[in-house]
């Protein structure tokens, strides 16, 4: 089995300022490549900016900017915000770049050789904000305006000459790839929703602009620039140097184990992709998981509602793994989840500063001040001990499997349980009155209880990767050492070294504040 794993979030529009929304996707998206990498995976991790279209044309011109440095300016937030969130990503795309434009035009080149583009003329509804087009059935009028149904965007009528690409022809095609590919959208509610739209019947796709010249030129006819969407997506072939299909990152990397995507975007990612890929006669990626809205007290945040929850704020008043902790445990990964501050302070009080933090800080305290500061080498461990240690390690293939099946929140509700548990077993086994009668077993139990710390951390360490690696530096573990296989590995300490010092992990958050 190929050991590489290539997983992607969208890449956002840099034209607002990254919000809550964007920071999920990207922290769930972050947690899976972590994990993969503890897994041993090799792995590709890619996030970005999508620059063309008219909307962002618009703004540039709002401002009066020529919209590439508008571009630069702006794709900077989103750069800032992958270090903001600790997001491992090994790599960072703009549509804008020359890599890119390449990529385009050689996938444009390929469905004109395949026979699946024709040039004709395009009148229908289209959304610049969401730089979508939409039939008659799916727009409804508010207020005397003309808005798309689901996003409640508006839409202009546009009438244009316009590139097609023959998507009607891949209804039963697209149908039959679903039906071999069981996994390939999830979760799967969202797949019967797309599977009984393909099922109606698609129309052919516009995919050229000839109104704005904001985008990648067609390829002999630069009267017209590539629709955004067939733009947009293909940036997952360019990061790997497409289309040269030699290059060892795509013989590594293609096809994409997922894309982590926001279930707005979903009919593009499961329906235009694959089209686009299959007749391209490239691969399509093996899943697609749509995950639901964040919701600010039970509604969508949006600017008129005044409840937008900024990212940045959050992070700089509580923590980045506070905010990564509470997003991925409150929220339920392909539903829509309401947070609020009041739940994230709670959340940070109970699970992280009582529970885990104060595991680590109680047991670091008891032996600095009983042990030398050294983890007591273990000698006999008791049934109690090992009931604790194979209690998670019996536990482990049921939390792999968790992970790569994108049940997130079970995983957490499992490790927080162990550390539950490894808090209860510490009062239960009493070190402080054992140490006076048996010395030798109050180093079993403190062997055992750091033992438990190293491997919750572990599991942790994608979710929360800055406080499990202070945990895991206080105890020596070398960063190579953490990874799932040293789970339960017995070896990992030094126990000669003095544990290092560490400071609280995470402050525990007063209720009016
Ligand atoms: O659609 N809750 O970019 P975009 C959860 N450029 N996730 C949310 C969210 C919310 N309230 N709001 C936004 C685009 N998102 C295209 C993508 S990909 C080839 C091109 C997340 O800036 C979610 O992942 O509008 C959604 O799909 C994405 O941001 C849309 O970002
Ligand atoms: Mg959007």
């Amino acid at each position: 089995m190929s050991k590489n794993f290539y997983i992607t979030t969208p890449i956002y529009y840099p034209s607002g300022k990254p919000h809550m929304g964007h920071a999920y996707s990207s922290i769930i998206a972050d947690i899976f490549a972590r994990f993969k990498r503890l897994e041993g995976y090799e792995v590709l991790f890619l996030t970005g900016t999508d620059e063309h279209g008219l909307k962002i044309q618009r703004e540039a011109e709002k401002n009066k900017k020529d919209p590439k440095l508008f571009c630069d300016e702006l794709s900077k937030n989103f750069r800032d915000l992958t270090s903001i969130l600790n997001l491992s990503n090994d790599d960072f795309i703009r549509t804008t770049e020359e890599r890119h434009y390449k990529s385009v035009k050689d996938v444009w080149n390929r469905l004109v050789e395949s026979g699946d583009i024709y040039l004709g003329k395009y009148s229908g509804w289209y959304s610049v904000s969401d730089e979508a087009y939409y039939d008659q059935d799916e727009i409804e009028e508010i207020n005397g305006k003309k808005v798309a149904k689901t996003s409640l965007s508006t839409v202009d009528w546009v009438e244009e000459e316009s590139y097609f690409f023959k998507l009607s022809s891949w209804s039963k095609k697209l149908l039959k790839f679903y039906e071999e590919n069981e996994d390939f959208i999830l979760p799967k509610s969202r797949r019967n929703e797309v599977v009984n739209f393909v099922k109606k019947g698609l129309t052919d796709l516009s995919v050229s602009r000839t109104s704005f010249s904001w985008g990648i030129p067609v390829p002999k006819n630069n009267k017209h620039v590539i629709y955004v969407w067939l733009d947009a997506l293909t940036n997952y072939l360019s990061a790997l140097n497409f289309p040269n299909t030699d290059d060892k990152k795509f013989q590594k990397f293609w096809p994409a184990n997922v894309h982590i995507i926001g279930k707005d975007i979903l009919r593009f990612h499961a329906i235009y992709w694959p089209a686009f890929l299959l007749a391209a006669k490239l691969q399509p990626p093996k899943k697609v998981f749509g995950h639901g809205w964040i919701l600010s007290d039970d509604k969508k945040m949006s600017k008129s509602l005044g409840n937008i929850l900024d990212p940045i704020e959050i992070i700089n008043k509580y923590g980045i793994d506070q905010l990564r902790y509470y997003l991925i445990k409150e929220v339920s990964l392909g539903n829509d989840g309401s947070i609020s501050m009041e739940n994230l302070k709670n959340c940070i009080n109970n699970d992280l500063a009582n529970n885990y933090g104060n595991l680590c800080q109680r047991v670091f305290s008891f032996i600095k001040k009983n042990c030398s500061n050294k983890i007591p080498k273990p000698t006999n461990l008791s049934e109690k001990d090992n009931k604790l240690l194979n209690q998670l390690k019996n536990d482990m293939p049921t939390l792999i499997n968790l992970v790569n099946n994108q049940n997130l929140n079970e995983f957490i509700k499992k490790v927080v349980s162990y550390s539950f548990e490894a808090n209860k077993y510490f009062n239960d086994s009493e070190p402080w009155s054992v140490k006076k009668k048996n010395l030798e077993r109050m180093q079993n139990i403190l062997f055992t209880i750091c033992e438990q710390i190293k491997n919750i951390s572990i599991l942790l360490n994608c979710i929360i990767p800055v406080s499990t690696g202070k945990v895991l530096k206080a105890m020596n573990v070398e960063p190579n050492m953490i990874s799932i296989k040293n789970i339960n590995n017995m070896e990992c300490f030094n126990y000669s070294n003095e544990l290092k010092n560490l400071n609280i992990l995470f402050n525990k958050v007063e209720n009016d504040n």
